[in-house]
């Protein structure tokens, strides 16, 4: 993903159909080519006539958004939640039971959550908490605290920095559990990209550029 305007769509890092026990096909091709893929159209096509904010990183546009001309300022917000957003989720999958924390990792989550279990618990009933469409989020803060919160629609939790999310929206998980939320959040924790999650912590403690996101 390109750090700032023009921003692009990455590749899905996997098959459509890598975990089709869990996302159908259909569902992750239609999410990626069709979701994700708009809300990075629609992100160029707003900042296109305005090249003072073409330098701007997404967390920028995320975290200053009020301070854009007023015509743009709720769609800018949107699409650039929905290309921050999606970023982390189909980043935030792998598959079932292959990734673990690494140590730095499991010790914030010992700390946070008292255990693995019980940060995965505090995700569930996150999840299943937010009502009507969102995200459920395990962020860190820049002193390497955890966080598990919610978000409604395209918004992000910054300025906590994500690890992983779980896509909340019915397009996310319609067309396999159709109004059965409770059952693919069920079958996307074991998903969960810990890899991915402690890469991204890693960067962010070193006060790198957080991967995969700018
Ligand atoms: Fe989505």
């Amino acid at each position: 993903m390109p750090a700032h305007y023009p921003f692009a769509l990455p590749p899905l890092p996997y098959p459509y159909d890598a975990f089709v026990h869990d996302i159908d096909r259909v569902t992750m091709q239609i999410h990626h080519d069709r979701f994700f893929a708009g809300y990075v159209d629609n992100l160029n096509r707003i900042l296109a006539p305005w090249p003072q904010y073409h330098d701007w990183s997404l967390r920028s546009l995320l975290l200053r958004w009020s301070e854009l001309p007023p015509e743009i300022q709720q769609p800018v917000r949107n699409s650039a939640g929905g290309v921050y957003n999606h970023e982390f989720y189909f980043m935030s999958m792998a598959r079932p039971n292959t990734t673990q924390p690494d140590q730095k990792l499991q010790g914030a989550i010992d700390r946070s959550f008292g255990s693995m279990e019980s940060c995965l618990q505090a995700l569930r009933s996150t999840a299943l908490s937010q009502f009507g469409s969102g995200y459920a989020w395990l962020s860190s803060d820049t002193g390497g605290n955890l966080h598990i919160n919610k978000t409604a629609n395209q918004d992000a939790p910054v300025p906590l920095y994500p690890l992983l999310n779980i896509d909340l929206w019915e397009h996310a998980y319609f067309l396999t559990y159709q109004n059965r939320r409770d059952t693919y959040i069920d079958h996307f924790l074991p998903l969960l990209n810990w890899n991915a999650a402690s890469a991204q912590y890693a960067a962010l403690l070193q006060n790198q550029p957080p991967y995969p996101c700018p």
